[in-house]
């Protein structure tokens, strides 16, 4: 691979799709510039990446400023190498120092830069070597939890999965479809609805937990039958959110119930079986790995998925593989950090059979890159919303990807191949 080599480093504020305040980096290498911009999640796992440095954006901004003569010259399209050079200038476990934000948005700029300086897309850039596959997109249609008021249901995410496509358009269609069938089904039971959103597109209605499994179970089977192939239901029970350690009970605030451990593990086990459901994430919560492995043995043709449990970090994937905690896993890069940590954590999955979705967070921006790392990951879905501009904008992406490969052979990409649909 020809060096890129980086001429220069320039960050500034922005405000993210939630409105808070964030970071943006322009990477000059080679001839062109790259730009990214950090997003920001709100059930933030206690082992992720620590965004910002104590003093926030400004103070990271400060530190960028500082640092960033010691980044010049490096090859913008070596993802690892910077990412050894930004963990030798952190000298934290967790980028509590400059910040995950940084690490961020100072490694997609640099591998967006090289990509275009190359004239290769991203994805091909990450992983030459690979026969690019779409990835599934799985999206947000009825969210609550973090995302939404206290009305909505606990339950972070209610999921669509159109497995039964052939082509990335029909997939992205047939979300939609679902999206709006739910808005239907609400306002069939709720004539009042108002059309309120969550942060990342999906409804936030009044609906209890079970009450909105059984609204999203039917609007995808009602999608399902307009669009002419199967799309699954999936769940992120976000179950770190619900999660009581001092009483060592999961809350359900909204059904007024506490569940032991051992209750949770059967109540998901019945939803999955009650709602045919095929992907569950963070069923249980970010330390729980010998409960994930309980979950498991019950759980036979799903995926148990863990985002909070292993926040893209590669000595918590090797823990959840000594105890088979989990068969698929949540890549988000900046809770890892930088892209190279990432893709470190990607090799390591993806070595093992474990099923990777790449998945943006609730305060995202209207950047794209995270569709070609779910490319170039062989990541086998998407988690990237359904309605919104920053949600929207990574869909449209995987159009072009989808465009890109056309060109250069002649038919559409294939979808990945997922397991248990
Ligand atoms: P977050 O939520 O971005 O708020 O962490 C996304 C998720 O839990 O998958
Ligand atoms: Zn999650």
């Amino acid at each position: 691979m020809v060096a890129v080599s980086i001429k220069e480093i320039v960050g500034r504020l922005c405000f993210n799709s939630r409105g808070q305040e964030t970071i943006e980096v322009d990477v000059k290498a080679g001839d062109c510039l790259g730009r990214a911009m950090a997003p920001a999640g709100a059930s933030v796992g206690r082992f992720e990446a620590q965004n910002f440095p104590k003093g926030g954006v400004r103070e990271a901004l400060r530190l960028l400023k500082e640092y960033s003569t010691r980044l010049i010259g490096l090859d913008a399209s070596d993802p690892k190498a910077l990412t050894s050079a930004l963990r030798r200038i952190d000298g934290t476990p967790n980028y509590s120092k400059i910040g995950g934000a940084v690490a961020y948005a100072v490694s997609m700029a640099a591998a967006e830069a090289a990509a275009l300086h190359l004239k290769k897309p991203l994805y091909s850039l990450i992983s030459p070597k690979v026969e690019p596959k779409l990835p599934f997109p799985l999206g947000n249609f009825i969210g609550g939890g973090k995302h939404a008021g206290p009305g909505a249901p606990d339950i972070q995410e209610l999921l669509a999965c159109p497995v039964g496509a052939k082509r990335i358009e029909d997939a992205l269609r047939a979300n939609i479809v679902v999206h709006s069938e739910a808005r239907r089904l609400i306002e069939k039971n709720q004539p009042l609805f108002a059309g309120g959103k969550g942060d990342e597109g999906a409804w936030a209605a009044n609906l209890g937990n079970e009450e909105a499994l059984m609204v999203a179970a039917e609007a995808v089977t009602a999608a399902s039958d307009k669009i002419g192939f199967r799309i699954r239901l999936g769940v992120d029970f976000a179950a770190t959110s619900l999660w009581n350690e001092k009483e060592g009970v999961y809350v359900y605030a909204r059904s007024a119930k506490k569940l032991s451990p051992e209750e949770q593990i059967q109540f998901v086990a019945e939803l999955k079986d009650r709602f045919d459901l095929f992907y569950l994430e963070d069923p249980l919560h970010e330390d729980a790995f010998e409960d994930f492995y309980e979950l498991s043995k019950s759980v036979k043709d799903a995926l148990i998925v863990g985002d909070d449990l292993l926040v893209t970090n590669t000595s918590r994937l090797q823990t959840a593989l000594s105890k088979r905690s989990c068969n698929g896993a949540i890549l988000k890069v900046n809770q890892a950090g930088s892209l190279g940590d990432a893709l470190e954590f990607a090799e390591l999955a993806t070595a093992n059979n474990i099923v990777l979705t790449t998945s943006h967070r609730s305060g995202d921006t209207t950047d794209s890159h995270i569709s070609h790392i779910a490319v170039a990951t062989g990541s086998k879905m998407i988690k990237t919303g359904i309605m919104g501009g920053e949600r929207v904008a990574k869909l449209n992406e995987l159009l072009r990807i989808n465009e890109r490969i056309s060109l250069e052979s002649g038919s559409e990409a294939s979808m990945a191949s997922l397991p248990y649909v």
